[in-house]
């Protein structure tokens, strides 16, 4: 059954509720005569045991909470459509990519990744951007962020990594910025978080609406076509907007005055019917291309330079309507990286895998058991017909006897297709080797990307960068920590470790020579105007 837009809409359209005009009811469907007081011994009297309406009000009212998401709690999402311009067959057999007249709904949440679920939005931090396509095939997640890189290679990392950017566990200062010493001192000691540092450091970390932000898969992906044949694939989402983001002033001073800032303007904006668009982009990698570059494609650290694979823009995400309600839906969503269909398959990245386990793990907690696919904004479009029994939260009904496989009784009983039919077959990519913990070679060079980026940018954005620097490592208590960062930074760059260490009022490193100090100091001069930390 071909899709189009409204299909997920028309879907939900059922849970929807619209109570005006109705009478008020218990849980249980009975009529309530009164609301407002509670069943009493005369005027004075204590309240009643009996009283089911107060009690069942009062119980429901003390379980609205779950658990906030453990990173990227705070989020807006909408709704809308994919569309691709032209069949891309010959890349993958994911349906949804092959027809240009279908529009594929969508449901696409955007995040922090450091605040709880009321801190603010305009904050140093990296956005999340996730999309959940409701294809004919099933559910495909593209669970993504606006910077291209990571702080980590291996997912085994990724507790350290948050547990040092979050609030400190004794005193869960501070709340939503990088601003402190448990993550400087990480990052000090982690060299492979230096090119991401350089990106979160950049007007990238604070962007003027999500509207205008890019999105990334970070990973590198596989896209296998009808032949079987497979291609490295690196996604993108690019803004019909444009890039845009705040100066750190700005940013900081809606942070007090308007902390809904990004989730209003995204609202707005799809109200007014100013509808948020972006174009998917995709930077292709032939098999037999993959070791032709200086850095390991399942290296999380590093992009594939847009000079030497140009992004090739295959399709347009349009977010058309906002949620009705927030719980339900924006809160309630669960993003899988493992929710992938046929023609879309998984690459060796050790930062992958970790998420191939972390979300599906995370969400039997956050949402309540195994059965949250079935939780309205969750639940694919495409048919779903399993052995999957019980556990909390069981909607389906299941009928039949037999409700395992293979069986003779049938009735109830759902077939297995076998390879093809529309189904998913993994990648048959060939392994061999030891079992090692140690990574690839090239995995090892932290230095040579951060570089790249810092010589990409124009002088004004390399002055943000360096007053973004200075900033937050002027919050930071331990003069070793702010030293080792300097230390990193002029590895990047010796200009840019210089202007930080003359912004922090360290000296420079020891290990910078004399010549390259005095070249760096005459730069540092011109990008640091005035300290902006005392
Ligand atoms: C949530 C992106 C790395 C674990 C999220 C969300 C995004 C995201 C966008 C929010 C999803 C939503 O809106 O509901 C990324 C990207 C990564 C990355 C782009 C690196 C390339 C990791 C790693 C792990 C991880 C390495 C664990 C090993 C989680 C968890 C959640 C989450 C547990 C909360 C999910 C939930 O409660 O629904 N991530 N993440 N992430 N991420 Fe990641």
């Amino acid at each position: 059954m071909p899709l189009d837009e409204q299909a997920k809409i028309r879907d939900l359209e059922p849970e929807r509720k619209d109570s005006a005009g109705t009478y008020l009811t218990t849980d249980q469907g009975i009529r309530v005569d009164d609301t407002d007081n509670s069943l009493k011994v005369s005027s004075r009297g204590p309240t009643l045991l009996e009283d089911f309406h107060f009690r069942e009000k009062i119980m429901r009212f003390d379980h609205e909470r779950i658990p906030e998401r453990v990173v990227h709690a705070r989020g807006s999402a909408a709704h809308g459509y994919f569309q691709v311009y032209q069949s891309l067959k010959n890349l993958t057999r994911a349906r949804f990519l092959q027809d240009p007249s279908v529009k594929t709904p969508v449901f696409v949440r955007f995040s922090t990744v450091v605040g709880s679920r009321g801190s603010a939005d305009t904050v140093r931090d990296v956005r999340g951007f996730a999309t959940k396509f409701y294809t004919e095939e099933g559910n495909f997640d593209l669970v993504g962020n606006n910077i291209p890189v990571f702080f980590i290679q291996d997912g085994i990392k990724f507790p350290d990594v948050v547990h040092a950017v979050k609030p400190e566990p004794d005193r869960e200062i501070p709340q939503a910025s990088s601003a402190h010493d448990t993550f400087w001192d990480f990052a000090s000691l982690v060299p492979e978080t230096t090119h991401m540092l350089m990106w979160i450091l950049s007007d990238r970390a604070i962007p003027r609406s999500f509207r205008m932000m890019e999105g990334f898969g970070v990973h590198t992906f596989r896209l296998v076509n009808e032949e079987g044949r497979s291609r490295f694939v690196k996604f993108h989402w690019k803004p019909l907007l444009g890039v845009h983001s705040f100066v750190w002033d700005e940013a900081q001073k809606i942070a007090g005055k308007d902390p809904d800032f990004h989730r209003r303007d995204l609202w707005n904006a799809i109200e007014k019917g100013i509808y948020p668009e972006y174009e998917l982009g995709l930077q292709i990698i032939e098999e037999d291309e993959a070791d032709s570059f200086d850095f390991d494609l399942l290296d999380p650290t590093k992009i594939v330079p847009e000079e030497l694979v140009p992004v090739r823009r295959v399709g347009k995400l349009v977010l058309n309507r906002n949620p009705d309600n927030f719980f339900a839906e924006t809160e309630q969503v669960a993003f899988c990286v493992q929710n992938v269909v046929p023609g879309i398959d998984f690459t060796d990245d050790p930062l992958m895998h970790a998420r191939l386990f972390s979300y599906l793990d995370t969400q039997l907690t956050r949402l309540g058991g195994p059965n949250f696919a079935q939780i309205p904004i969750n639940r694919p479009l495409a048919r779903v017909d399993n052995h999957q029994e019980d556990g909390f939260h069981q909607h389906r009904v299941p009928t039949g006897r037999a409700h395992y496989t293979p069986n003779s009784l049938g009735g109830g009983c759902p077939m297995v297709a076998g390879p093809g039919a529309g189904t998913f077959t993994h990648y048959p990519e060939k392994l061999a080797g030891v079992k090692q913990r140690a990574r690839s070679e090239s995995f090892g060079d932290h230095f040579t990307q951060a570089t790249l980026f810092w010589n990409s940018m124009s002088m004004p954005e390399k002055e943000h960068l360096v007053k973004a620097a200075v900033f937050e490592l002027g919050k930071c208590q331990s003069k070793a920590i702010r030293e080792r960062m300097v230390e990193r930074f002029t590895r990047v760059d010796v200009a840019f470790g210089q202007a930080v260490a003359t912004g922090l009022g360290l000296t420079s490193p020891a290990s910078v020579g004399a010549t390259v100090k005095k070249a760096a100091q005459a730069v540092a001069q011109k990008l640091t105007t005035k300290r902006t930390v005392a």
